[in-house]
């Protein structure tokens, strides 16, 4: 027998979007989780009647999380992005979508492992730039963490995928091809909020969306063009998209699937990783104990020296740094599934095909069954290795798991530990106003807004 979803009480028409905290909705779905649906599960509906299903435990969590009974849904959501990533990797609907396939296959070696140790010195040097930045304006400049890390990730995607500078830190933090994917992506959240009649009557943004996606077909073009004229035996995505074939069909991909695919990595890219960033030194500077312990392992380790790639992964303190970051605030806080056919959630709960079905990443990772009662303490601890093999399956996903899991991963893996060492051994950091939390404000990511430091170089270091 099957249980109706709990719901907690709405209005008629507008449902239970007067629930709803704009800038941190899904603050306000966990709130509703917990208090109507045992920490598992509530349904919500939408103005207009959509019903959405939440879940937010670990075991519901896993369960969604077979692809053949569950696949992502692009609908009332991602196909927001679509108008300039087609059926891209972020955007295609699978099954059904082919184009995913040959992209995803094509790609896969250049984000493997061994494809991005291509790409280290890139990151590192961009992590230099950063760094040489803040030694030139000196310890009495405030640093808005998250504008330098949003300039950070793109040169670094756009450097690593195709081997194109943005220049972004001489250029006072800005490209207009940087600035058009930020603007497109949160132009495509709002929209996914507002109803079809709204967004039509929204002129000046639908201008702007229209030019940003100009803007970012024009860069993408130019720089395809230049390829063209310029070939390269550098081993970039862009090589990849352009030279490999699928190992499976032997196809290639067409020239609009590699360009809605470059736009693809840099939207996809940018922000998370920008924010991950931002939000390690935000709890690292909450908890002294937490970043002594970590400058310790990076000195003792490296003694000085610069990160190399053979010391990828040889600093347990750094990567439980990484994962508890992500486990607390994770940048990629849900996603949206749907039943593939009717179907019963837990034992209990019916959901009929189609059925959007929002994977709260924020709430998984505050399941008390899981975590225990200090779900809400930032403890590196408990992620070093062998606990964290121990944890339930898919209880930590910040990555999404299955077909659909970021392929970004382990690149946003090596990028943030090129970053955070560099950092951490050319300086000490100071919050500017200590009391002050994040202002977290969630688009598809979470971007944590208003975390201001002072680096001070470390004495005896370049
Ligand atoms: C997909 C998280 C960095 C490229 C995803 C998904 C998550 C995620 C949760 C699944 C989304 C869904 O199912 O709707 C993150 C986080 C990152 C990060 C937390 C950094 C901390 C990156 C980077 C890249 C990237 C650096 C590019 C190099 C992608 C792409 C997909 C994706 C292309 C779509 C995969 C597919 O559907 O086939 N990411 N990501 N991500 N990510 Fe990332």
């Amino acid at each position: 027998m099957t249980l109706p979803i709990p719901s907690p009480p709405g209005l008629p028409l507008l449902g239970h979007a007067t629930l709803f905290d704009p800038d941190f909705p899904m603050s306000s779905l966990h709130k509703l989780v917990q208090e109507y649906g045992n920490g598992e599960i509530v349904s919500i509906r939408l103005p207009g009647g959509k019903e959405v299903v939440v879940i937010g435990s670990q075991e519901l969590l896993h369960e969604v999380n077979d692809d053949e009974r569950f696949k992502k849904r692009i609908q009332d959501g991602l196909q927001e992005m679509r108008p300039a990533m087609g059926d891209s990797l972020l955007t295609a609907e699978v099954p059904g979508e082919n184009n995913w396939y040959i992209a995803h296959r094509v790609l896969a070696s250049s984000f493997s492992a061994i494809g991005l140790r291509g790409f280290f010195d890139d990151m590192s040097e961009i992590s230099s730039q950063l760094a040489l930045k803040w030694e030139r304006f000196g310890s009495h400049t405030e640093i808005d963490l998250l504008a330098d890390f949003t300039a950070l990730t793109f040169e670094v995607i756009s450097l690593c995928s195709m081997s194109y500078r943005m220049n972004i830190f001489y250029h006072g933090g800005k490209h207009p091809f940087a600035d058009a994917v930020a603007s497109y992506s949160a132009e495509a959240f709002r929209r996914m909020h507002r109803p079809g009649l709204v967004n039509a009557l929204m002129f000046s943004a639908n201008a702007q969306f229209t030019l940003d996606t100009a803007m970012m077909q024009e860069c993408v073009e130019s720089i395809l063009q230049e390829r063209k004229a310029h070939p390269t035996e550098t081993r970039d995505a862009l090589y990849a998209m352009m030279h490999d074939t699928d190992p499976v069909t032997g196809q290639r991909m067409s020239e609009l699937s590699i360009k809605q695919n470059i736009i693809t990595l840099l939207m996809a890219g940018f922000e998370t990783t920008a924010s991950f960033l931002t939000f390690v030194f935000y709890h690292l500077l909450h908890h002294p104990t937490a970043m002594r312990k970590l400058c310790t392992e990076i000195d003792s380790t490296l003694a000085g020296r610069p990160l190399a790639p053979d010391d990828l992964g040889k600093l347990p303190y750094l990567i439980a740094v990484m994962r508890e970051t992500l486990r607390l605030t994770p940048t990629s806080p849900g996603r949206l599934v749907e039943p593939v056919a009717d179907t019963t959630l837990g034992g209990r709960y019916a959901v009929r095909r189609g059925t959007p079905v929002l994977v709260s990443t924020y709430m998984g990772h505050r399941d008390t069954r899981v975590w225990g009662d200090d779900v809400e303490v930032f403890r590196p601890e408990r992620m070093l290795d062998g606990q964290f093999e121990a944890l339930p399956p898919d209880s930590w996903q910040p990555f999404g798991v299955g077909l659909r899991a970021c392929i970004g991963r382990a690149f946003a893996w090596q990028e943030a530990q090129v970053t955070l060492v560099k950092l951490l051994q050319r300086f000490t950091f100071a919050l500017v106003d200590p009391d002050a939390g994040p202002c977290i404000r969630q688009t598809f990511t979470l971007n944590p807004r208003g975390v201001r430091v002072r680096a001070f170089p470390r004495a005896g270091r370049e």
